[in-house]
């Protein structure tokens, strides 16, 4: 029932015949974890299912997701288009170390179908993330993903593939920060079996964040309950949303679910949302004394988190 934890970095080959047979492709087998292991295999293949794709690659954290990702697609010269709001560490790694190979990003508001249409002809890459972070904006992905020729990409953290499946809406890839709601310490990116196997040419030779077996199996266990902690999530998060909106000292509270529909493609609301308060809250002593919520980054446990900020941009 429970697959093994293949705790190994190497697999030894009985002869010289079958590792000439591994290198030639004629046989496939793993011989270094980094690029195949059984238990990171599972998940793998399990998380494609989920996604509706033919294949999938786990990585050892989130960042080293996007980055494979990305970097497979782009080079110098190139230009990539991205929804405003996206995930603070993409927008800088976007910002810093893609803009030293010369790779222009132009940002555009994912709500405005038409202004998406005119900055993507020329673009080699789309990178979507809806919802987005911190303002929760909901995309129409379908809309959006309406191609052009170039390669979508979205971040489906947040809705997971329990309330949104983007692959089947026309989106060419998707990539999970999996310590959300997935539930381990990695991530993953899903997507056609071309897609991926594009990724892993760069990925595994030069990149290397590959996740490791444990993280693996602990994301396998994780998945299991993913549709139940998902129904749960919404209605936490539903009804705490909803008595915050009703509260004098609230300007606005960012949630999907909290206006009059969600976009096609996304049929459930999950954990994450924001809200600002009114001028003159004293928000150093309403956080610190807050009981049930700890201050902390991150999200998609189960344990309550809040950290006050702004968007970056
Ligand atoms: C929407 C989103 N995408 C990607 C990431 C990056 O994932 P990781 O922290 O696993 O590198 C995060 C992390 O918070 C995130 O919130």
């Amino acid at each position: 029932m429970v697959p093994p934890i293949v705790q190994t970095s190497l697999f030894t080959f009985s002869s010289y015949g079958e590792m000439e047979a591994t290198y030639r492709g004629e046989k496939v087998r793993p011989t270094y974890t980094r690029g195949l292991n059984p238990t990171v295999r599972h998940f793998e293949e399990m998380l494609a299912r989920l996604e509706g794709g033919e294949d999938a690659l786990g990585f050892a954290s989130g960042m080293a997701a996007i980055s494979s990702t990305v970097l497979s697609f782009v080079e110098p010269g190139d230009r990539i288009v991205c929804v405003r709001h996206c995930y603070p560490d993409a927008y800088r790694l976007f910002g810093t170390l893609l803009k030293r190979y010369r790779i222009e990003v132009t940002y555009v508001d994912g709500l405005d179908e038409d202004a998406v249409a005119k900055a993507l002809p020329g673009a080699k890459l789309f990178y979507m993330e809806s919802p987005t972070n911190w303002v929760m904006e909901a995309h129409d992905a379908r809309a959006l993903a309406r191609r052009h020729g170039v390669t979508s990409l979205i971040d489906n953290s947040w809705a997971s593939p329990i309330f949104q499946q983007p692959l089947a809406l026309g989106v060419d890839l998707v990539v999970h920060s999996a310590s959300k709601y997935l539930g381990g310490h990695s991530d993953v990116v899903a997507g056609s079996k071309a897609h991926i196997q594009k990724i892993k040419s760069v990925a595994y030779p030069y990149l290397g964040g590959k996740l490791s077996p444990f993280d693996a199996w602990l994301l396998i266990r994780r998945l299991r309950t993913l549709p139940m902690r998902m129904k749960a999530h919404e209605a936490a998060a539903l009804s705490i949303a909803r008595r915050l909106a009703a509260h004098d000292a609230v300007e606005t509270v960012c949630h999907p679910g909290l206006g009059n529909q969600l976009p096609p493609g996304l049929s459930g609301t999950s954990g994450l949302f924001s809200f600002i308060f009114k001028e003159g809250v004293d928000v150093p002593a309403f956080t610190n004394a807050l009981s049930l919520f700890q201050l902390g980054v991150s999200w998609g446990g189960h344990e309550s988190l809040i950290v006050p900020g702004a968007p970056i941009f």
